[in-house]
């Protein structure tokens, strides 16, 4: 061992043995919350020939685990299986496992509450339980997706009252997950990770971990710096994909296809990114995150304007996409009450199961307010609660196509066959441009943002549109 690295030996000790137990693949490693990030998150680790434990308070969640079955698309059954035999993966329910782990990643939920503000109470449950297990040595990572200022406000001043101290005993970093459920080209290895430590120690010992098995690591200056870059992530998004969406509305009022000029503009090699527009925003991150970040800055005296104009844009698209279904159903004279509507996809987005904040459950919500026949179909999602009925997932046929006054193509999954839904349909409520090539259908197809809805007609949009807006902020205060 050279002069310097006795030195370092020297001066943090727990440190350099917690950089060897990485390098060498010898430390345990911890996830807490077995959800869509953090179970995907412990099969990686293991693979890499880390023992990793899996603590979630979920006990349907460990019995299924324990058993080798996936309840997340993102993870096979078969790698549970090889993980939990070969004994490298240990889910359970007991925090006491922590006592002999060198590295805990937290990925709790961290949803909104009621009032539509943070609601941290997750974060807070389990730095509490890491708290009573901290020993000297121990790396700490937060994962889940929160405002700038959780690891060095909360979890920090928490864990320090153990009287360990942060980046000589134990060591603190924000590193968020990007995970994308779904994406077959993109997965927890092969996307960049971002962390950033309290102190440049932290940030080294949390560079050296995530290394050992994702293939590249970028490290910030701060926890707070990291904590940004999720937000300024999902926030883009939200922006962007209102934009897109007020921009359909636009295309409405004009009579242009607006997937014609997206599509046209993204051919600008540079400059530009294509987004699209749909019946508004799900899942647990694009829709919640950045109300994150604006109240924090609520706090701060300063006003996020582009978050809170997107969320209100992005939150009208299932009142304008019930309003497309009147207007359709109005063609045949026939209204939405005692209409039989038929929603295709009810997940968030494609190819999916999770139906977190799905705009499909509002759009359901409302046709049945007032006065649908409403059926559903998703090939993942077998069942779901809407207004306190609990529907089942019909069989896609074409004779239950065909007794339906309208088809609504909410979510695009790739099982779905178009040309025979829409031959099958008497109307069709497209928002996923999912048509686009029936051109034999086009009489019997309204589009979101192609000129045929109600945003297009020339009466009293403005007020149409404002009790659109306002219906949908209703809903979406209902839990
Ligand atoms: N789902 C995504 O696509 C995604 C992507 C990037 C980031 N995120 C962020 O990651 C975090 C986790 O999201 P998710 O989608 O995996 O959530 P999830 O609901 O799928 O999983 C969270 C798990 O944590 C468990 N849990 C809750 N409190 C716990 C506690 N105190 N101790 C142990 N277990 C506990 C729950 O039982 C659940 O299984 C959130 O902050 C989210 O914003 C999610």
């Amino acid at each position: 061992m050279g002069l310097s690295n006795k030195l370092m030996h020297w001066r943090y000790p727990n440190l350099e043995a917690l950089k060897t137990k990485l390098q060498d693949r010898k430390a345990t490693a911890a996830v807490i919350g077995l959800g869509y990030v953090g179970l995907p998150l412990a099969l990686e680790i293991a693979s890499a020939g880390f023992k990793v434990v899996g603590i979630d308070l979920d006990q349907n969640k460990i019995a299924a685990l324990n058993a080798g079955k996936s309840y997340i698309g993102d993870a096979s059954d078969k790698a549970i299986i090889a993980a939990v035999e070969t004994g490298r993966f240990l889910p359970t329910s007991d925090f006491a496992a922590l006592h002999n782990v060198d590295t805990v990643s937290i990925c709790v939920p961290t949803p909104l509450s009621k009032s539509r503000d943070p609601d941290i109470s997750f974060i807070l449950a389990a730095t509490e339980q890491i708290r009573k297990y901290l020993h000297a040595g121990q790396l700490i990572v937060l994962e889940s997706t929160t405002y700038p200022g959780t690891t060095d406000e909360l979890i920090l001043p928490e864990l320090e009252s153990s009287g360990l101290q942060v980046g000589r005993d134990f060591f603190l970093a924000f590193s968020p997950e990007r995970i994308d459920p779904g994406n077959t080209s993109f997965n927890t290895r092969n996307t960049p990770k971002i962390v950033g430590g309290i102190t440049e120690e932290c940030t080294e010992i949390a560079h050296i971990f995530y290394s050992q098995f994702i293939e590249r690591v970028v490290p910030v200056s701060s926890t707070k710096c990291a904590e940004m870059v999720k937000l300024l992530e999902n926030t883009f998004r939200s922006v962007n994909i209102g934009m897109v969406n007020e921009l359909a509305l636009m295309c409405d009022v004009l009579g242009v296809d607006v997937y014609e000029v997206i599509d046209a503009a993204a051919t600008k090699p540079f400059g530009f990114i294509p987004f699209y527009p749909g019946p508004g925003l799900g899942g647990h991150c694009i829709p919640i995150d950045p109300h994150y970040l604006a109240w924090k800055l609520k706090a701060l005296n300063f006003q996020a304007r582009f978050i809170g104009l997107a969320a209100e844009i992005n939150g009208m698209m299932p009142a304008v996409v019930t309003a497309m279904v009147g207007e359709g159903l109005n063609r045949f004279s026939k209204s939405i009450r005692g209409s039989k509507v038929l929603i295709l996809g009810v997940a968030y987005k494609k190819n999916v199961s999770d139906c977190r904040e799905s705009p499909a459950l509002d759009v359901m919500r409302m046709l049945s307010d007032k006065g649908a026949i409403l059926s559903y179909n998703d090939p993942l999602v077998p069942s779901l609660r809407i207004n306190g009925n609990v529907l089942k997932s019909v069989e896609l046929t074409a004779a239950t196509v065909e007794s339906q006054d309208c088809t609504v193509i909410l979510t695009d999954h790739g099982a779905y066959d178009f040309r025979k839904i829409v031959a099958a349909s008497k109307l069709v409520v497209d928002t996923r441009n999912a048509a686009k090539d029936l051109l034999e259908f086009k009489d019997k197809i309204m589009k979101l943002g192609a000129g045929n809805n109600v945003a297009s007609s020339p009466r009293d949009d403005e007020h149409e549109n404002v009790a659109i807006s306002l219906a949908t902020q209703k809903l979406r205060v209902d839990p």
